[in-house]
């Protein structure tokens, strides 16, 4: 299986070989991989944006514990889940699906009642939990994808958020940054590469 190889292969990216960048077209399939992802009741909750600039990237750092990935690495992709989930969200679901699946809305509204409840049952704090959790499915995917591609990576939690939305303007737009990945080539001296993987042995992992 190819893909317990490429998990192998993969890891923590921590320096960066500034000089090589992600070529359009691996970044437009890990585009594709992402957008594939599997999430709640199809209704893919986030955005996420892949930032290059410079400028924004070292602003973006000093909201990072200064770690060097934001600014080596090729791309560094922010994870923005919409915290706030309103009717429009769910509306705007099944205006696409209808006509993806070309079904006459009133012929989903059932099911569109359906979710609009459960969504509405939902406390804000679960709301911001629900759709950020989204977008670690995508950041999951977002890993695969960069390891088949051969393309090094780092998923991110060490930021804070409340930094990132205002730099970024994610307040106004109802999004939240929820989690971040460097993506790029690794350095030859990112002494992290030889690092043996540490993981619990399977038969401590599952019960079976
Ligand atoms: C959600 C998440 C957040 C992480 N945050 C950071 C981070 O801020 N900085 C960093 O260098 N590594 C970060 N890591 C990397 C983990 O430390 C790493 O994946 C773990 O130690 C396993 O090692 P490996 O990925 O190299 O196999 C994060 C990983 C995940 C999944």
């Amino acid at each position: 299986m190819n893909l317990i190889s490429n998990l192998e292969w993969r890891y923590a990216t921590k320096q960066f070989d500034s000089s090589k960048k992600v070529s359009l077209e691996n970044l437009e399939q890990i585009k594709k991989a992402i957008q594939l992802s599997a999430s709640s009741y199809g209704l893919q909750l986030y955005k996420v944006l892949i930032i290059e600039d410079p400028e924004l990237r070292e602003k973006l750092k000093s909201a990072s514990y200064g770690q060097n990935q934001i600014t080596e690495a090729s791309h560094l992709i922010v994870f923005c889940n919409y915290s706030a989930v309103t009717e429009k969200h769910i509306e705007e679901y099944f205006i696409l699906k209808s006509k993806i699946e070309e079904v006459d809305i009133p012929d989903l509204k059932a099911y569109s009642d359906f979710i609009k409840a459960d969504v509405h049952r939902k406390s804000n704090i679960e709301k911001d939990r629900w759709t950020s959790n989204q977008t670690y499915i995508a950041l999951g995917n977002l890993l695969n994808a960069c390891a088949e591609l051969k393309i090094d990576s780092c998923p991110m939690e060490g930021f804070e958020a409340e930094k990132y939305n205002e730099i970024l303007n994610l307040e106004e737009q109802g999004l939240n940054t929820s989690v971040i990945a460097a993506i790029g080539y690794r350095s030859s001296e990112d002494a992290a590469q030889h690092v043996k993987k540490v993981r619990k042995p399977i038969k401590d992992l599952f019960v079976q």
